[in-house]
């Protein structure tokens, strides 16, 4: 990566989000991390200039609102001058099954985990004709292959339908666009809705049905990205990366 890339990652306040930009960062790039909690996002970013040495800053916006992404894009123009790396993290899960799902809670999570990243992609294009080229990552997940909760898994089943066609449409701009489909990192989305004793359990059946016997980490996710945007990886595009120790190949616990 060359020292004046400019690397926007969306869920940047997230647990993911923020190793990812750290890696990016560590890795000669300028970093955007943007997120809803704005708050959130810009103690992230305060926290990684510190650790890292390089431009970080945070911004606040809804990645499923066109206004919203549309600002954000400006904003980066405006201040860097250029896009290299977009990495659309961001994402909702409910875990509501095919009994309780309702239109309420399915519409939220296919706004924000599959039509944000197309949304953001779109908004990027001038960016990219500009410098000649650019590189995505959607961050897709294991459930994608293996099933798991039904409105998140379609629509990470969906990110790497997205990632397999914007990869055709943008190759002609050098921009090429693949996926990293992690398994279960601890963090406080895979908390989230769980007892002590029911996380515990479900953390055990997922290091069971791993081959290589343990986790995923953030720092898994991060390295797997940091590769997908860096020249190493000029000539790989429409991929889908799976982070899971192999456990991609069970069957869900
Ligand atoms: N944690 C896991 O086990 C795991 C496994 C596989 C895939 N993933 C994927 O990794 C990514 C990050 O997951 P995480 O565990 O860090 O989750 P997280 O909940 O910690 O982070 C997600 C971030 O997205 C932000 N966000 C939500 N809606 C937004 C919106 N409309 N606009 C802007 N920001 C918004 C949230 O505020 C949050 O900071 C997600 O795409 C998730 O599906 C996670």
């Amino acid at each position: 990566m060359n020292t004046q890339s400019v690397a926007l990652v969306t869920g940047g306040a997230g647990a993911l989000g923020a190793a990812i930009g750290a890696r990016l960062a560590e890795d000669g790039a300028d970093v955007v991390l943007v997120d809803i909690d704005g708050d959130r996002v810009a103690r992230q970013a305060d926290r990684l200039a510190r650790e890292t040495g390089r431009p970080v800053v945070g911004l606040r916006a809804d990645v499923a609102d066109p206004d919203s992404v549309r600002a954000v894009v400006e904003r980066v123009a405006d201040g860097f001058g250029r896009l290299d790396h977009v990495v659309n993290n961001a994402a909702l899960n409910r875990r509501a099954d095919l009994a309780s799902l309702t239109e309420a809670g399915w519409d939220p999570v296919m706004k924000v985990n599959l039509w944000a990243p197309a949304l953001l992609c779109q908004a990027a294009v001038p960016l990219w004709k500009e410098a000649g080229g650019g590189r995505v990552v959607n961050i897709a997940s294991r459930t994608w292959l293996s099933g798991g909760p039904l409105a998140y898994t379609a629509s990470k089943a969906g990110v790497v339908g997205l990632t397999r066609s914007l990869a055709l449409e943008l190759a002609p701009l050098d921009v090429t666009v693949n996926a990293v489909a992690p398994s279960m990192v601890v963090t406080p989305f895979t908390r989230a809705g769980r007892s002590e004793a029911e996380f515990d359990a479900f953390l055990d059946r997922h290091r069971a049905m791993t081959p290589l016997g343990r986790l995923a980490s953030p720092d898994d996710v991060a390295n797997a990205v940091s590769f997908l945007a860096s020249d190493r990886a000029a000539f790989i595009t429409g991929e889908v990366l799976h982070v899971c120790g192999g456990a991609q190949l069970a069957p869900s616990p």
